[in-house]
């Protein structure tokens, strides 16, 4: 990477994660951003810029300083490009930015689920790609305003021949908490199995925090989470703790009463009233959700090891009538989804 000039940070999907990032890191001034999305947000950025909003500020970011295109072949001088697409969409952009990019490029990333790393690593296998978890989450608002609803850090695994610092201090610099963590694989697990909890955010609508102020509403998490661990012991799989906490402990807070639970909420997590997992945003928007990636990985993890994971397939089922539906969140109360899920 040459150091005589700016490094050149490329978004790819300037979606709710890209938006932010990639907003945060024009703030800082340090990188030169280019980011790559969809008509009409591409317009509305490059002519009136973007707000990145967190807890209590707000800041804009000028049409000037970064550049939105709607051709991948935009990032072809980047020296690392944030893959921040859906799940679904990783196999037609890997084969886009296959095009773009030269071996140089350094590809990370920014997605939940499993898989994404080595799509894009089969399409250009002469790149460095590197797996990340992304652990805030943001909603992007009309008026291409990224919304932070839940703090947390980017966690990446990044060489460690001290190649990635450039452009990991420059997230630094731009305010994102990274922590560099090699090798990953423990904590995409975990990653996956809080993301459980995603279908159930889709399927009824309600935001994180009145989601885990609901005991109902954990019962079911805690019976996705419950039935994940098991697979994933079977599987010899070890996820790392969650900010700490063993998974099995959390599962076991779950099922404790409302104010206690709200106790150890408001100690582990800043969660906006307002936030909700992106497979709500994705059903309101009538778009495919990556639930495939996320609970359908237990579900084939277990058929892998002739196991079954009923909870976790008829929660993908459910999803999966909600998208051919079309209609929203089905906004299922957490009776409903109890029951639906064989609970007498
Ligand atoms: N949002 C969160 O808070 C959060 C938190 C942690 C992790 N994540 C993970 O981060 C990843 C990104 O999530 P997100 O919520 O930011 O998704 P998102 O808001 O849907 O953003 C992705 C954007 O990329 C666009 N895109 C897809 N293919 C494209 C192409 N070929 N050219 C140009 N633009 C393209 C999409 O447009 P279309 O919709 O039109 O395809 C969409 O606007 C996911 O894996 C998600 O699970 C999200």
């Amino acid at each position: 990477m040459g150091r005589s000039r700016k490094l050149h940070i490329g978004i790819m999907g300037a979606g709710a994660i890209g938006g932010y990032v990639g907003g945060r890191l024009a703030l800082s001034g340090r990188t030169d951003v280019t980011m790559v999305g969809r008509r009409p947000l591409a317009d509305e950025i490059a002519s009136r810029g973007l707000t990145i909003r967190e807890f209590d500020s707000e800041d804009h970011v000028a049409p000037a300083q970064l550049r939105i295109e709607e051709d991948p072949q935009a990032l072809c001088s980047c020296d690392v490009v944030f893959c921040c697409v859906k799940s679904g969409a990783t196999a037609q952009v890997a084969r886009a930015l296959a095009e773009a990019l030269g071996p140089a490029t350094v590809i990370v990333s920014l997605q939940n689920g499993l898989r994404n790393p080595s799509v894009l690593r089969a399409a250009m296998p002469n790149n460095a790609t590197l797996p990340a978890v992304v652990s805030f989450n943001v909603i992007l608002r009309d008026g291409a305003t990224f919304h932070l609803t839940t703090s947390g850090p980017l966690m990446i695994e990044t060489r460690a021949s001290g190649v990635d610092q450039p452009w990991v201090d420059a997230l630094r610099a731009a305010g994102l908490e990274v922590d560099e963590v090699r090798p990953l694989d423990p904590e995409l697990w975990t990653k996956l199995l809080v993301n459980l909890n995603n279908a159930v955010s889709g399927l009824s609508g309600a935001p994180t925090r009145d989601m885990l102020l609901s005991r109902n509403y954990r019962r079911v998490i805690a019976k996705l989470l419950d039935e994940a661990l098991d697979v994933l012991q079977a599987a010899q799989i070890r996820p790392a703790n969650f900010r700490g906490v063993p998974l099995r402990a959390m599962s076991f807070i779950m099922k404790l009463p409302t104010p206690i639970v709200r106790v150890v909420v408001r100690a582990q997590l800043r969660v906006d009233p307002e936030a909700r997992a992106s497979m709500w945003t994705d059903l309101e928007r009538r778009r495919p959700t990556e639930v495939d990636f996320l609970n359908g990985e237990i579900v084939r993890l277990a058929e892998q090891h002739g196991l079954d994971a009923p909870i976790n397939r008829r929660i993908v089922e459910l999803v999966h009538e909600a998208e051919r539906e079309a209609s929203g969140s089905p906004q299922m109360s957490a009776e409903t989804l109890l029951h639906l899920l064989g609970e007498k």
